[in-house]
């Protein structure tokens, strides 16, 4: 046997030794991974049975009518709400139900919400920097050594948002959907492995639009993107895999020309104009 094959044998048996800081193992399947996820709220099953699987690296799509549950299947993986049953899984080694809030943003999950909270009295630059530092995981005596490389990574961020000739403007002048864009940016300054968002696009113009729809095409492949949005030309526009989600659990899953012939999801989006 060579030293490589007995090295990767080790690894497979010896899973515990790697360090908890090592990138999240998908070698044995998907990103994310929620099985037979079930909560009642006062009786009411807002998630019923709900599975889902999100690869590495992929960019999901999820609509459903109003109350279908994608919030609370959000609050679910984000370790804010509590499943009465099932399992949620990230990678194959993090049972995200036996973690809390903050153990499971450290792990690489960003969430996005809907209202964009940035500083606005601070520049843009101060923003991502700010987002940076509150990486708990980088620890005071190595700031000064990467300093360099926030400063690099900052830039990055700067270009991928389209934010460079915003840098120094305070985020309160941005227009609403640079704000958006500023509020990725920043989830995007811990490098997150798996990115949650919710309604990108309200209130968008038709051309912001476009520009999210091309930065969160742009960070698939790189991090898994799984965005929860209730404007179909736009999900039409990024779609590759869409689920459709309704009382709680999954209707219907494909691209978005097989989930919007499908019978049953246009008769739950009567009169919406799917
Ligand atoms: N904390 C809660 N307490 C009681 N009911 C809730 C709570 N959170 C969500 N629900 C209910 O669960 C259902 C799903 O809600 P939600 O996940 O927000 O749906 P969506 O985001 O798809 O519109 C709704 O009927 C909602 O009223
Ligand atoms: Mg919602």
């Amino acid at each position: 046997m060579s030293i490589l094959q007995s090295l990767a044998n080790r690894d497979r048996v010896f899973e515990f030794l790697v360090p908890d800081e090592s990138p999240v193992d998908v070698r044995h399947g998907p990103i994310l991974y929620l099985e037979d996820v079930s909560v009642s709220f006062d009786g009411f099953k807002a998630i019923d049975d709900l599975n889902l699987t999100i690869d590495d690296g992929e960019l999901r799509c999820i609509i459903g009518p109003n109350g279908a549950g994608k919030t609370t299947m959000m609050d679910i993986i984000t370790g804010k709400t509590k499943p009465d049953r099932g399992q949620v899984w990230f990678g194959s080694r993090h049972n995200l139900l036996t973690m809390n809030e903050p153990e499971i943003a450290t792990l690489g999950i960003g969430r996005k919400f809907q209202k964009p909270t940035v500083f606005e009295a601070l520049s843009v630059f101060e923003n991502l920097e700010l987002a940076m530092s509150a990486d708990k995981r980088v620890m005071p005596t190595l700031v000064a050594r990467l300093s360099g490389e926030a400063r690099d990574r900052i830039d990055e961020v700067l270009a991928m948002t389209g934010l460079q000739a915003e840098r120094d403007r305070a985020a309160g002048i941005l227009s609403h959907g640079q704000k958006q864009w500023l509020e990725i940016g920043m989830l995007l300054m811990q490098r997150p492995r798996l990115l949650l968002v919710d309604e990108p696009v309200a209130g968008m113009t038709e051309q912001e639009m476009e520009r999210t729809g091309e930065l969160l095409t742009s960070l698939a492949g790189k991090q898994s993107v799984v965005v929860v949005e209730h404007d179909m030309g736009f999900v039409r526009s990024i779609a590759r895999k869409v689920t459709v989600l309704h009382q709680g659990s999954v209707l219907a899953e494909g691209s978005m020309d097989q989930v919007s012939s499908d019978p049953r999801v246009v008769e739950v989006y009567l009169g919406e104009g799917i």
